[in-house]
């Protein structure tokens, strides 16, 4: 097995926005009168916008809401997740990430990003990696959200390798779940090292470095 290509998961691998996504939600939960905890959170990782509403309005108790309604929601904690966005700068991103992405690349890998966020260029924008992937597959190009396979397989796709050549780094075990049914190797970190799923375990991002030789 030679793996030729990389593909990373934004919030949680690249950046840690886990923090703003939590206050933004809790946000709109108080206004709506919903529980909402950091365990809750959790469940959101990797799960697109519209899944992680219907996972908080699970401990919702009012009125039936419309459609229309649930995108209003959906919008305004949107709003919300964006200020706090542009409160990052480019030492949100740690020098350990910047100069492990620069060496894969460097050792003849080709990087792409696999991420179920709708703002992913706005969060690479800001901390200063725009140029940083060789492709980019967000939550602007599908139609299904992780653990579906989907946003890694166009990575696959714009990079121009097969799936089986490619390695997928995550902290969510629905994106090691994601890469499995892609057909590509996984990688976990953080929180999805618990899932015990992966085919590696990386204690720190650089340790990237010895599986990519
Ligand atoms: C993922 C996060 O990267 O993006 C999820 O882990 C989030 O928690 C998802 O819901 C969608 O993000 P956005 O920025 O499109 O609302
Ligand atoms: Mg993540």
């Amino acid at each position: 097995m030679a793996l030729k290509a990389v593909i990373f998961d934004l919030d949680g691998v690249i950046v840690f926005t886990d923090q703003f996504h939590y206050q933004a939600w809790k946000k709109m939960a108080d206004e709506m009168n919903i529980y909402f905890d950091e365990t809750i959170n959790n469940r959101l990782r990797g799960v697109s916008r519209m899944d992680s509403l219907e996972i908080i309005l699970e401990r919702y108790n009012g009125e039936p809401l419309s459609q229309e309604k649930k995108e209003e929601l959906a919008a305004r904690k949107n709003e919300n997740y964006r200020a706090l966005l542009k409160t990052m700068t480019p030492d949100d991103v740690t020098d350990e990430v910047r100069e492990t992405l620069a060496e894969i690349r460097k050792r003849g890998y080709k990087i792409s990003l696999g991420s179920s966020s709708k703002n992913a260029k706005f969060i690479l924008e800001r901390v200063a990696l725009p140029d940083a992937f060789d492709a980019i597959s967000d939550g602007n190009n599908i139609t299904k959200s992780k653990p579906d396979p989907e946003v890694f397989l166009k990575g696959a796709e714009f990079l121009g390798e097969k799936p089986a050549d490619c390695l997928v780094v995550e902290d969510a075990e629905a994106g090691i779940v994601a890469g499995i049914a892609g057909g590509m190797k996984t990688a976990a970190i953080g929180d999805a090292v618990g899932c015990g799923k992966a085919d590696y375990t990386l204690e720190t991002f650089s340790d990237l470095l010895k599986i990519l030789v």
